[in-house]
């Protein structure tokens, strides 16, 4: 399939208008595209049109018991997507919508077992992104859109990302600019107005906690699920954000770490600025200890670095404040396969 790649950099000149046109015509007709979002690139299809919902299991080679977040432009849209009165979906879409926050709820009719995955919810959220909201409002439809990766590979936050993924097996890819968070969004689930943190996002514990008071935090957020758990949330089953290099964390201070390395060969490191630059490792700066947002900004990029270093395994120092950064901490035991060594 050739896949056409438009540029859409804003929403008022005229060429971001003319391929915005494009880009909604494409899935009216039932087309995949590949859209920005403040979090990371979702790969888009009109959730009413089940052949379109397919494919995006396809091309990504997702599970087709994965469930799909729903994109709506509005408020008004993301109710005729559910069923029954919600206090906290009241609360939580009054304070972080538009933003990172997806929120599970009791399905409607209107939402197509495809789309949910089989379950009886659906995960729906406002994104905060100026092209993404004027493609839903001139589709006049939610949009179906999971990230738009290949299943199993870090999540996209870059258009670069995107193609190297998905050129060929989809419609249409828009080029425009990296994605402002980079981690993906806070998944709660709310259903029976029961809140539970299903995956950790840039909307944190704290914030939720502010609006809705405690709220219950999944087990699997920093631990392998099981074999044969039931899981709440799907994708917790699968394999995530995984280079092709393997990824071990190292929990030790910096100088025990120092030591830990000489012991070893052909490595590559993810590493933290101003760690081990003298060293003359094949590296990857991560960005500073101190800065979340950077960290979570860079992480998925530099887990597609990775694998360009070409060597055997790569090591990562989870230093103990990485635990506090609790979205970028449930990526990386992921992107690990949680393999953590520890030294005391
Ligand atoms: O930031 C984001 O959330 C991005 C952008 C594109 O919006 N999307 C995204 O989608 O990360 P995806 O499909 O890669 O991750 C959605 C997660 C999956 O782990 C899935 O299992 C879970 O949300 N999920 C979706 N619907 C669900 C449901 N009804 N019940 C429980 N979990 C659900
Ligand atoms: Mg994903």
């Amino acid at each position: 399939m050739n896949t056409e790649i438009l540029s859409i950099y804003g929403i008022s000149k005229k060429e971001d208008i003319e391929n915005i046109e494009k880009t909604v015509n494409i899935l009216d007709n039932g087309g995949l595209v590949a859209i920005p979002t403040e979090t990371v690139y979702g790969l888009a299809a009109d959730i009413y049109n089940d052949y379109a919902v397919k494919n995006i299991y396809q091309a990504k080679g997702r599970p087709n018991d994965n469930p799909i977040i729903v994109h709506v432009e509005n408020l008004e849209m993301a109710k005729t997507l559910v069923i029954g009165k919600n206090k906290l979906f009241d609360n939580l879409t009054k304070y972080f919508w538009p933003g990172p926050l997806t929120l599970i709820c009791e399905k409607s009719y209107n939402v197509s077992s495809i789309v949910s995955g089989g379950l009886s919810t659906v995960a729906i959220r406002l994104p905060q992104n100026d092209i993404m909201l004027n493609i839903i409002k001139k589709l006049k439809k939610p949009l179906a859109a999971p990230s738009a990766n290949l299943s199993g590979a870090p999540s996209p936050t870059s258009s670069k990302h995107v193609i190297d993924d998905l050129n060929g097996k989809i419609d249409c890819i828009i080029k425009s600019y990296d994605c402002k968070i980079g981690l993906e969004s806070t998944v709660l689930s709310i259903v029976n107005n029961e809140a539970i943190l299903l995956r950790p996002g840039s909307i944190t514990i704290n914030m939720i906690e502010n609006v809705i008071g405690k709220i219950k935090i999944s087990e699997n957020i920093f631990k392998e699920v099981s074999e044969n758990q039931k899981v709440i949330s799907p994708g917790l089953k699968y394999k995530h954000y995984s280079p092709k290099t393997n990824l071990i964390l190292v929990q030790c201070n910096l100088e025990k770490f120092k030591f830990f390395l000489k012991t070893k060969e052909n490595f590559s490191l993810l590493s933290f600025t101003k760690e081990l630059e003298k060293n003359n490792f094949p590296n990857i700066n991560i960005g500073c200890l101190d800065n979340e947002n950077e960290l979570n900004k860079n992480l998925f990029n530099c887990l597609r670095l990775i694998d360009s270093l070409d060597c055997k395994v790569s090591y990562f120092r989870l230093d103990e404040k990485i635990k506090n950064y609790h979205a970028f901490y449930n990526r990386v035991l992921r992107a690990s396969g949680f393999e953590v060594i520890t030294i005391e």
